[in-house]
This record gives C-alpha cells, structure tokens and sequence, in this order.
C-alpha cells in the first residue's frame, strides 16, 4: 500500500484532504490523524474489522483496549450505560481536550475496542482537524497512538511515515503536536475515581474537581506489582527507543559528574536546556529544568533523534514530578524500562 502524506494545517482551507480522509475511513481503511496530543491511527470505531486492522499494523497486543474519539460531548451517552455527575462535570472542565474518561460501555462498543473488558475509554480531542475528521466520518474513531508498539508516540507526520508508511492509507499533516504526551487517561468504572495514565490534565487539577483521585501504581512502579491489571497498556516497556536509557535523579552538578565518569562511545545525556554546557558528553536538551510543558512536547522526538545520532547508551536527567511532570516521569521511566538511578552525596 502507498501512503499518501496530505497537509491539514488549517482544518477549513485544507478541509478537502479532511474529506478524502474520512471516505477512506468510512471504507474500513486507516488514517494517521494528527490530535493535539500525539498523532493517532484512526479507524471507525464500530465497525470490528476495520479496528482489528490498528492492532496488526502496530503489532499491538490483542489485550490492550483502544480508545474511541469523539466530536461532540453528546455522543459520550450512546457509548456508555451511564454518564455520573463526576464525569459530566470533567467533561464540562475539561472536554474537548487532553482527557480520556473509562465508564462501563454500552452495547454500541465492539468487544475489539475493549478487548473484552466491560468498559470502554472514551475521549474528545481539541484539535480541530481531529474533530472535524471524526464529523465527517460520522462515527467514533478508534485511535491509539500512531506509533509501532513500543516505540516513542509521534509527534509529528514525518515520525509517522517513519513507523506507519505502506501500513496506512493516507497520513494528516497537521504540524507537530502542541502537547506531546498521550492523554490523561482516568476510571470512573467503580469507586473512587483512579489515574491509570497521567497527561497534560493533571492529577492536581482531577482532585481539585472530584476531591479525591486513587493513583494506579502503574503510574510510578511496574505493572508486574500492581494487580489487578486496571490499564493493560501500562504493563509494556514502553516508549523506548532503542537504545538502553537510564533515568537519573539528582541535580545539575551531581548529573554532570555523574556523565563524567560514564563518558564512552555511544553514551548520550538527555538534559535540561540550561546544562547543555556542562555535559562532558554528547546531549540532547528537552526544555527548561522548569518548563515542564517544553519537556513533553520534545520528549518523543528528543528520544527518537537520540537513536538517529546512534545513541547506544542515555542518561536522561530526571525531570520534577508535580503538574505535567508526573507524566513526563512516568513515560521516562517506561522509555526506560524502570531503571532509576538516585544521585545522593
Ligand atoms: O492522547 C491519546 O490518548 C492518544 C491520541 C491518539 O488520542 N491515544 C492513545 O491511545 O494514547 P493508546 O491506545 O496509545 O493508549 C490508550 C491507553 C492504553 O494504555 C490502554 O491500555 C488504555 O488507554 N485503555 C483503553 N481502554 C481502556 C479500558 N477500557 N480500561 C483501561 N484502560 C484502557
Ligand atoms: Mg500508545
């Protein structure tokens, strides 16, 4: 299959290549979308054959759910055997936007999607070209992350044509993201409302709406000692590039002696803009110490272009886990395969 790469960056001028999209969609084909996370893969999200389609193009396990976009907050209820006080005023805060919202599914949802799981996770993204794509199509879409499983989400069109060309109809090229991360994905599936994956909605701003919020221990530990299993895709080494990465606690000078004496072929530091000049050996910087925001829009690309630079070895320079930052860590420390390194005197 050849995949045609069409630029959508202004969903009304472009809003022809929208429409060819969403034909292709309607057929049973798949569209590499860009949201205002990270791109998708989009398929309509109702009809099983074109879904099963995204798990084999990604190589994605057959038990990790996918979830369904929508265009407008109304077509949450078809999807849904019942939309709670809680979820109705997050999406009044935060839809459409970087949120994605499980509730037990309704009949509408093919078991595909769910894999098999009584609920469904459900998300209306902010990007227009997004939106405008899932209206024109005319019903969910089903879209993970347009990536190959386990490696970095992309960010840009370029990264998908890297992972999907030949394996997509047709890929959007709506610019790079503006978030960079995946979505905040939280249950609202049965007691106390839980963070499986954090995201640009921050746990901060969940418990600041629904007082309290559980984490899932996923979230900062491996999912081999969290049981049950509440969200499958945070129990694979995720995210990676590949090569090996470590993620390093500690400030900027403990860092920097810390490379020192680690300074060989192939090794690679992951910094903050600030210490690019104190690093003894090659680096990529990926923001500010404090600018959280800058950090997850460059982290999958950063990780990506370290591998182009043929990075055997990174060091990446921890970032602060409070806002943003918790999910900055938590897709850090799959990219790196749970190996942490604590710098102390
Ligand atoms: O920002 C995003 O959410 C992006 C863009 C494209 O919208 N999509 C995305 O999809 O990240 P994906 O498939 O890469 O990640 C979905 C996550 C996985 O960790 C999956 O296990 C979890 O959501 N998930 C989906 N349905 C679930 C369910 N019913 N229960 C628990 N977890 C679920
Ligand atoms: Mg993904």
């Amino acid at each position: 299959m050849e995949t045609r790469v069409l630029q959508v960056l202004d969903a009304c001028r472009d809003h022809k290549n929208i429409e060819i999209a969403a034909a292709v969609l309607r057929k049973g084909g798949l569209v590499a979308l860009p949201t205002e996370t990270v791109y998708g893969i989009g398929a309509d999200g109702l009809n099983p054959s074109a879904v099963a389609k995204i798990f084999v193009v990604k190589g994605r396990p057959q038990d990790n759910p996918l979830i369904l976009h929508i265009a407008e907050e109304k077509e949450l209820a078809r999807l849904v055997t019942g939309v709670p006080a809680s979820a109705q005023e997050l999406v009044r805060r935060f839809w459409p936007g970087p949120l994605t919202l499980i509730l037990p599914k309704s009949g509408l949802v093919p078991g595909i999607v769910s894999t098999g799981l009584p609920t469904v996770a459900v998300r209306m993204p902010s990007h227009p070209v997004a939106r405008e794509l899932i209206r024109l199509t005319g019903c969910p879409l089903a879209a993970p992350s347009a990536n190959l499983s386990g490696s970095p989400s992309t960010t840009t069109a370029e990264h998908c044509v890297r992972d999907l060309g030949g394996k997509v109809e047709i890929v959007l090229d709506g610019g790079p993201c503006a978030v960079g991360l995946e979505s905040t994905v939280l249950s609202l599936a049965g007691g106390v409302p839980r963070l499986l994956r954090p995201g640009a909605v921050t746990l901060e701003a969940l418990r600041e709406v629904l007082g309290e919020v559980e984490v899932d221990p996923a979230v900062e530990g491996r999912m081999e000692d969290a049981q049950p299993v509440s969200s499958p895709g945070m129990k694979y080494r995720h995210y990676a590039p590949r090569a090996q990465v470590t993620l390093v606690h500690g400030d900027a000078a403990r860092f920097a002696a810390f490379l020192s004496e680690r300074e060989a072929p192939g090794v690679f530091a992951l910094c903050f803009e600030e210490e690019a000049q104190s690093m003894p050996v090659p680096h990529l910087g990926y923001g500010s110490r404090d600018d959280s925001a800058t950090q997850a829009k460059l982290l999958f690309a950063a990780l990506r272009e370290l591998d182009e630079r043929g990075a055997q070895t990174v060091y990446a320079h921890a970032p602060d886990r409070e806002g943003i930052g918790l999910a900055i860590y938590n897709r850090l420390l799959r990219a790196a395969g749970f190996r942490e390194v604590r710098l102390t005197k």
